[in-house]
């Protein structure tokens, strides 16, 4: 069930059955040569789709920016401050919670938002804790290629060139599901250079093209698509454990 093709009353109805919700969330920030500049927030969109084909889980609108200061020297990308980024999840929690979802996973697409994401749950816990109250919900994170066998398989279809930022699995995946948005280039070098993360200049003056460490030029539609599926069985499964997970007295 996806959230914003729902009535209020269709998920009045869910909350009789189900407390729990997926929250696709990433980024939009460039993703070198040919990758979207969409594609951290639509390769978690797109598992989460995948998985509500098969599976009675809801799904929430994707939250499709969060932190890329580091990729503003590129054209097209839009970023949040982690302190704006943190505010925004604790009011979409708040709002969900109010309603009675007690079990919110967010399906994570980008790994520069982790840190932000862990920082916006403990802001909202505190909430509870600091009022001597229990919270009355919890929060969960999962990279989409930490789901279960995701990473593993990612490793089996680019055992080189994989790399950190515009990878071939992430390209492969919306290469998949938007066939009609592949795009190409001649990468040179075909594995881009790799180091660390600081301030969009710096960023751009490391990484010329904008890829860290990947060769998307690996990437096809055929793989994936075999990440999808699995991601999207995997998701089911992490729902279904994080939903009986017992609650202590
Ligand atoms: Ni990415």
């Amino acid at each position: 069930m996806l959230l914003h093709l729902s009535t209020w009353a269709e998920i009045a109805q869910y909350l009789q059955r189900s407390r729990v919700v997926v929250v696709p969330i990433g980024s939009n920030e460039q993703h070198g040569p040919t990758g979207l500049l969409g594609t951290d927030w639509l390769c978690p969109e797109i598992i989460a789709h995948e998985a509500e084909k098969n599976a009675d889980i809801l799904v929430a609108p994707t939250f499709n920016i969060g932190m890329a200061q580091h990729h503003l020297a590129f054209a097209g990308t839009i970023s949040l401050r982690p302190s704006t980024f943190i505010a925004a999840i604790g009011d979409w929690v708040r709002s969900l919670a109010g309603h009675g979802f007690t079990r919110i996973l967010f399906l994570n697409g980008h790994g520069g938002n982790i840190a932000s994401i862990e920082a916006a749950f403990s802001e909202t816990y505190a909430d509870a804790s600091f009022a001597r109250q229990r919270a009355g919900f919890a929060l969960k994170l999962c990279n989409w290629w930490d789901l279960e066998g995701v990473g593993e398989l990612a490793r089996t279809q680019f055992p080189e060139g994989h790399g950190s930022h515009a990878t071939p699995s992430e390209i492969a995946i919306t290469q998949w599901a938007l066939p009609d948005s592949i795009k190409h280039a001649d990468f040179a070098p075909p594995i881009a250079p790799s180091g660390p993360i600081r301030d969009a200049f710096d960023f751009r003056a490391r990484f010329p093209d904008g890829r860290v460490g990947s060769d998307p030029g690996l990437a096809t539609p055929a793989k994936g698509g075999e990440l999808v599926k699995l991601a999207a069985q995997s998701l089911v499964r992490e729902l279904v454990a994080f939903s009986s997970e017992p609650v202590p007295a």
